[in-house]
């Protein structure tokens, strides 16, 4: 029997997860921009499954261009360049790996939201220094019986929220609808949400129907006592407003992963000593790129098994 035909349509995908789907299929790709539209050409009338990054476009020209495609498996959490709609509109399954690295992303939301109130980074340098020795370090905010705001409330804010509880913290989240069983207050809208969180995590998808969906009125909502963590994208947070608001003290500090143009962070932002950043690593273990990569191979190996 014929192998399935898989394409590797991005170059994120790492090569030990290609060799362990070229035991299983006839790959196709990864390659440069003019060798995938190659392999599209000759070969894409017998791709039935596509391993790929959300980085990777995957439009309506394309997808009309591969009329056996059957299952995208995404190695990231982000569809950032996936036309999903596309995708739903002609029964093509898409999975993602956020149920694989949603522990790592929390713990990093965990671990940016101590460090931003309690202003370790500054804190590391005060001692290093040797300032110690003359001023003692400022005061810091505290995160047990705090509110945190969970905008999202998917695998990865699910994630945050039970670590945030297992702290002695309250969380509450903003969903379109609220979410079955779940007991922690639902709020509809994110500025209801700011105006209700000490600490507001940003734990939603990217793309066209979030971007500044945190804008100018949602961070003044939170105030300066206040900490935004972003572990999502960069494009959901409206980055000019959110720099001018540390930089006044309106808002109090920030913990960010995500940037709006990685990898450039404004020099306004990256000279603040209120805010902790980190090169978008959320996911970036050994332990979870390998599940992430899992992942993808378990996920095309239903074409393999069809029901
Ligand atoms: C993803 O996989 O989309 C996340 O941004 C990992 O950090």
């Amino acid at each position: 029997m014929r192998p399935v035909t898989i394409l590797v349509l991005s170059s994120g995908v790492p090569a030990t997860t290609i060799a362990a789907l070229a035991e299983r299929f006839d790959v196709l790709g990864p390659g440069d921009a003019q060798e995938i539209e190659a392999l599209v050409s000759s070969h894409g009338a017998r791709i039935r499954g596509i391993a790929t990054t959300g980085k990777a476009r995957l439009d309506r020209a394309l997808l009309a261009r591969l009329p056996a495609l059957e299952l995208v498996a995404c190695y990231s959490a982000g569809l950032d360049k996936i036309d999903t709609e596309a995708l739903a509109e002609r029964g093509i399954a898409l999975t993602n790996s956020s149920a694989a690295l949603a522990d790592e992303v929390a713990d990093l939301a965990i671990a940016l939201m101590i460090m931003a109130r309690r202003r370790l980074v500054a804190a590391d340098a005060h001692v290093r220094s040797g300032a110690w020795a003359k001023d003692a370090f400022p005061l810091g905010r505290s995160v047990t019986g705090r509110r945190i705001g969970l905008l999202g409330l998917g695998h990865i804010g699910s994630a945050i929220a039970r670590r945030a509880e297992a702290m002695g913290m309250q969380p509450r989240y903003c969903t379109r609808r609220p979410v079955a069983e779940c007991a922690y207050p639902h709020h509809a809208d994110a500025r209801a949400l700011a105006a209700d969180s000490d600490v507001f995590v940003i734990a939603c998808p990217g793309g066209t129907a979030n971007r500044g969906l945190v804008d100018r009125n949602v961070i003044a909502a939170l105030g300066p006592d206040a900490t935004l963590v972003n572990i999502a994208r960069g494009e959901i947070v409206d980055e000019p407003a959110l720099v001018e608001a540390l930089a006044s003290g309106r808002l109090g500090s920030a913990g960010l992963d995500v940037f709006a143009n990685e990898p450039d962070v404004p020099l306004a932002l990256r000279q603040l000593d209120n805010v902790v950043l980190a090169p978008h690593l959320g996911s970036a273990t050994i332990e979870t790129r390998t599940a992430m990569g899992g992942s993808v191979v378990r996920s095309l190996e239903r074409l393999l098994n069809p029901v």
